[in-house]
């Protein structure tokens, strides 16, 4: 069966630098596609080279068995980058007949798309409104109707709910979902694992320009649940607290942090309960206890036994920012 997207080998270099490494996985037609992973992790340069936007330094790809950078495949997909690409001085009507233009659809067809699709997407009593007055929620939906003026088989979307209010974020999901019943393939990526595990149906997790894992969303829960984590801190030091910790029940693992210690653990409440009487037997006061939501960093840990690195830009304070999500 024809593959909505193949991909061999592909790499992308910058310099001596390795964006994208050696990177090899098919998506099926009718998958949400999950491209998971942190800050500077390549998924942004993926999604350029699979859509024909940077030019890979070695490997291949195609869309519905096109070669990417041929005119069939740039026919059958759609893009919404993470930069958004409206015309803010044009009302949202007029992005849409433009993009259909560029498409070269005939004025009947693109009337027609442009209307479905404002109605579809929520538009349809804003369309003569300037985009400059929409909300980033209703420009992330005007760029997503965009990209599908022209009926696309495979949709790719570059963390569209990224920096988007809660409601417009739902909204945002509630589409992706609809789309896919109709029959869109959808290429998402994301560094939210909640949203990876609410829409995808397989899993690709990126860390350093390689894919450490592609797995179900069942799979990723399952680590997840695994790894949820509670920092306690007591009132004093006490030799060997770290291992008589980790010798508890229900304590996978037990890592030192400065004064505090994170506990590993399926499950807090009960390890909770283990923490509370050991430190009564040994006279130890808590002083601080958290229970922490798993981070992206600590579940591909478990999953693939390798850390992540983050990369890029945004490499400051940047490997706590999942911690505490759901
Ligand atoms: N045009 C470029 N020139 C040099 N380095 C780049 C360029 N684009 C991206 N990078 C680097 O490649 C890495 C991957 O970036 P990107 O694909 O944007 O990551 P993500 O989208 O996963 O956050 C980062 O370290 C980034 O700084
Ligand atoms: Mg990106």
């Amino acid at each position: 069966m024809t593959h909505a997207i193949s991909v061999t080998d592909l790499t992308k270099m910058f310099g001596d630098f390795t964006a994208v490494d050696h990177i090899s996985f098919n998506v099926e037609q009718g998958e949400v596609f999950g491209f998971l992973g942190p800050n500077g992790a390549g998924k942004t340069t993926t999604t350029r080279m699979l859509t024909g936007i940077s030019t890979p330094t070695t490997g291949t790809a195609t869309i519905m068995d096109h070669e990417i950078h041929s005119f069939a495949a740039k026919e059958r997909m759609g893009v919404v980058t993470d930069l958004s690409n409206v015309y803010n001085d044009l009302s949202a009507w007029d992005n849409l007949i433009f993009t259909g233009k560029l498409y070269g659809l005939s004025r009947q067809k693109r009337e027609q798309k442009a209307e479905e699709l404002l109605e579809m997407f929520g538009l349809l009593e804003v369309r003569k409104d300037n985009v400059r007055e929409f909300s980033g929620g209703m420009k992330r939906r005007l760029t997503i109707a965009m990209a599908l003026i022209n009926d696309a088989d495979v949709l790719f979307l570059d963390e569209p709910t990224t920096a988007l209010d809660v409601q417009s974020v739902r909204r945002i999901r509630e589409l992706i979902r609809e789309l896919n019943a109709e029959g869109t393939t959808i290429f998402l990526t994301t560094h939210n694992m909640a949203e990876a595990n609410e829409l995808c149906s397989r899993i690709a997790i990126i860390n350093q320009g390689r894919i450490g894992t592609i797995g179900s969303p069942e799979e990723l829960k399952q680590a997840m649940n695994k790894m949820h984590s509670i920092e306690v801190a007591f009132d004093r030091q006490l030799d060997s607290l770290k291992e008589k910790m980790e010798e508890l029940r229900t304590v996978s693992s037990v890592q030192k942090q400065g004064d505090k210690f994170w506990i590993f653990t399926h499950s807090p409440p009960e390890a909770l309960a283990e923490i509370f009487t050991l430190a009564q037997h040994h006279d130890l006061k808590l002083l601080t206890v958290n229970t922490l939501g798993p981070s992206l960093e600590d579940v591909f840990l478990e999953i693939t036994g390798e850390q992540i690195v983050q990369r890029g830009k945004s490499q400051m304070g940047g490997m706590k920012q999942n911690r505490g999500g759901k």
